[in-house]
């Protein structure tokens, strides 16, 4: 299985899931089962590592993103991963737009997985401290659910 998270810049939001999501994968003892990897639909920030703020939210719960660089998702990333899953709406509607009539890549919004159908993980970029806080509990509920869901169905 593949699991691709998608966010705007790729720096905030998707690399924050990247990360949470890896640990998760880790404790539930399916590392090796699952591949993930973070995009983003813009390509602002190619090249850069997380914002400090998602670093540091991220680091307080013993997770390291210093290692992530953004990339742009490209159509490529149809054929290669199973889930490609965006974090807001927008984000759907910009893999929506780049998805290939023909892929089998299942589509969605992450929040899905938290019980959650419809809602939005929000964009913390241009607020304060407790916004990144605030994403990073809506993705540790996301990938626990995404967790049940993988097991259940693969
Ligand atoms: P992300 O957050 O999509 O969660 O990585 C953002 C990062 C940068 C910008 C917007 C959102 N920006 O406008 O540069």
């Amino acid at each position: 299985m593949k699991v691709l998270f998608v966010c705007l810049g790729n720096i905030c939001r998707s690399p924050t899931a990247e990360g949470v999501f890896r640990r998760a994968l880790e404790q539930a003892g399916l590392a090796d089962e699952v591949e993930i990897d973070s995009c983003g639909v813009g390509s602002w920030h190619v090249g850069k590592a997380p914002d400090s703020r998602a670093q540091q939210v991220a680091l307080c719960r013993g997770i390291d993103l210093s290692g992530l660089r953004a990339r742009q998702l490209n159509v490529q990333d149809f054929a290669e991963f199973d889930y490609v899953l965006g974090m807001d709406q927008d984000n759907l509607r910009a893999i929506c737009d780049l998805k290939p009539a023909n892929s089998q890549a299942h589509v969605g919004l992450f929040l899905d997985f938290a019980g959650t159908p419809g809602a939005e993980v929000p964009d913390p970029y241009y607020g304060g401290d407790e916004g990144f806080e605030n994403v990073l509990n809506m993705i540790e509920a996301a990938s626990n659910g995404l967790i049940q869901h993988l097991k259940r169905e693969h």
